[in-house]
């Protein structure tokens, strides 16, 4: 197709015609140093051009670092409540262009519309929640051991934060981090995934249609070897904040290492329903297939695991894998579908490598299986919703993260066996209980090692006013959102004040 064409069909749908994006660095839309520009595609129909985006270099990152620490110094000093005044504007920019973007974002990630509207609404609260946080940042007031002396620790801004951000909330978790780092005083340069740039551009035009001061915001596009290394390397960026794999953030883990910047890591899940004999079996299917099949079970905390009690087991298995092969695949942007593409053909090829997997180590298909390749859907990502049933908690697709469209049934006797299964596995995000029995549910939520849970509910629809995250290797040890998010972009610094115009020495003077 050639750009012009691409343009009619844009152009038809009501879509941004196909352009050359460029980086934001110091309040200007500059282009990279290299030249070069990458493409993105529709995974839903990879002839949609979407736009051209810097395929940027070392040098663009570090002049954007420079940019970024330079206007650190006074936006640290910029009032926290008159930072929080760009936030609210952004909230407002955002709810406005809403329907819009999400159509550009659904056309660029492939999500269906209702799903890429719910990713806008998550930066939309969380542009309040910090603007909120402006009036806060809480910090400490104690008492002294001293008398006429005043005790208090104050949150610090850091510096240049450095976001490395993902394509499966390609608005929302950047709006988590940017949102955090900008209320607490630190200026940001974030790289977006290579195949969901424009959401991080979207955002980028409300920063500036809200009048953020130059050189607080700046985006550089480009690969991770190109674009995400040097950010690591560069000792101006005192904190990275990551959402990716498991590996990926290991590898970040390391780097950052021997120059003590702070890391933030939000890695993979393997996350698990357990739906106990006396659960609501119809309650239970929905959320199951809510949390398996949402954004194309390419989500962090995608149900990929349910964990059934043999007395409800075969019902639930028929229930599940009947809803699954009524959910309606294809193009995102029409109403009438329920489950867009992969968001790349590599992904596609992963989740077809897990399928043949399961098949293999004897799992039952019972929904599912196959990508689609007939007709219009050959130009996209598209695979069946996926359901293998009689999964043993050891085989690879109960253990393994495949983030697609598949989900494995396995079958549990007791509370006890379940939350052990759910307990069997690196990960440590998220999990849910069906139960109506209270005792169940308290002794799941205190058993289950994730840093969610849910109760009645699927493992997915966290809220930005709680602290986001996961134990085992899905993180390591911070948490973002909620007023967790802030203690990632902040450092304490405590202060103590003698009033009483002689020398007090603590732990000495204090002895009874
Ligand atoms: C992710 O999958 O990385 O709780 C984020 C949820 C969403 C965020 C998911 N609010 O599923």
């Amino acid at each position: 197709m050639s750009v012009t064409e691409t343009n009619t069909f844009a152009q038809e749908r009501g879509l941004r015609a196909t352009r050359e994006y460029a980086n934001y660095i110091d309040g200007q839309w500059v282009k990279s140093r290299s030249g070069k520009a990458f493409e993105n595609r529709n995974p839903a129909n990879e002839d949609d051009l979407i736009g051209l985006f810097q395929d940027s270099t070392a040098d663009d990152l570090n002049a954007a670092v420079d940019v970024a620490h330079k206007a650190y110094e006074s936006w640290r000093l910029t009032p926290a409540p008159k930072r929080a005044e760009y936030l609210y504007r952004v909230g407002d920019i955002l709810k406005r262009r809403k329907d819009e973007m999400a159509r550009e974002m659904t056309r660029e990630m492939g999500k269906v519309v209702d799903e890429t509207k719910g990713d806008i609404q998550e930066a939309i609260d969380m542009a309040f929640l910090a603007a909120g946080e402006g009036r806060r940042l809480f910090g400490v007031t104690t008492p002294s051991e001293l008398s006429n002396k005043f005790n208090m620790a104050v949150r610090m801004p850091l510096g240049v934060a450095g976001l490395i951000t993902p394509w499966n909330f390609p608005m929302a978790i950047p709006a988590w981090k940017g949102m955090a780092a900008l209320i607490c005083g630190n200026t940001v340069v974030i790289k977006p995934a290579s195949l969901t740039p424009l959401s991080v551009i979207m955002l980028t035009e409300a920063f500036e249609e809200a009048g953020l001061p130059a050189g607080v915001w700046n985006v550089v596009t480009g690969g991770g070897r190109e674009v995400g290394e040097p950010m690591l390397k560069n000792p101006k960026i005192k904190v990275i904040s990551f959402t990716g794999s498991t590996e990926v953030g290991r590898d970040i883990s390391m780097a950052c290492a021997p120059s003590f910047k702070h890391v933030h890591l939000e890695m993979g899940g393997k996350n698990v329903i357990m739906v106990m004999d006396d659960a609501d079996v119809d309650l239970a299917v929905d959320g199951a297939l809510w949390g398996a099949f949402g954004t194309t079970g390419q989500r962090c905390t995608a149900a990929s695991r349910v964990v059934v009690h043999d007395k409800v087991y075969d019902q639930f298995v028929e229930k599940l894998a009947g809803r699954a092969k009524k959910l309606r695949v294809g193009n995102g942007l029409d109403a009438k579908v329920d489950m867009g593409p992969s968001v790349s053909a590599s992904q596609l090829k992963t989740v077809e490598e897990y399928v043949k997997i399961g098949k293999d180590e004897g799992a039952q298909l019972v929904a599912g299986g196959n990508a689609l390749r007939d007709g219009d859907a050959a130009k996209g990502y598209f695979h069946e919703p996926t359901v293998f049933a009689e999964v043993k908690a050891d085989m690879r697709i109960a253990q393994e993260e495949i983030f697609g469209p598949v989900t494995a049934v396995i079958r549990c006797d007791s509370l006890e066996h379940a939350i052990e299964i759910g307990n069997g596995v690196k990960y440590g995000l998220s999990s849910s209980i069906y139960t109506r029995d209270v005792n169940k549910a308290f002794v799941a939520m205190r058993d289950m090692v994730t840093g969610i849970f849910y109760v009645n509910a699927p493992t997915i629809g966290a809220e930005v006013h709680l602290p986001f995250g996961g134990v085992k290797e899905t993180g390591n040890g911070h948490r973002e959102a909620g007023v967790a998010g802030i203690d990632v972009f902040t450092e304490w610094k405590s202060i103590y004040i003698d009033y009483s115009g002689n020398l007090q020495r603590a732990q000495i003077d204090t002895e009874l």
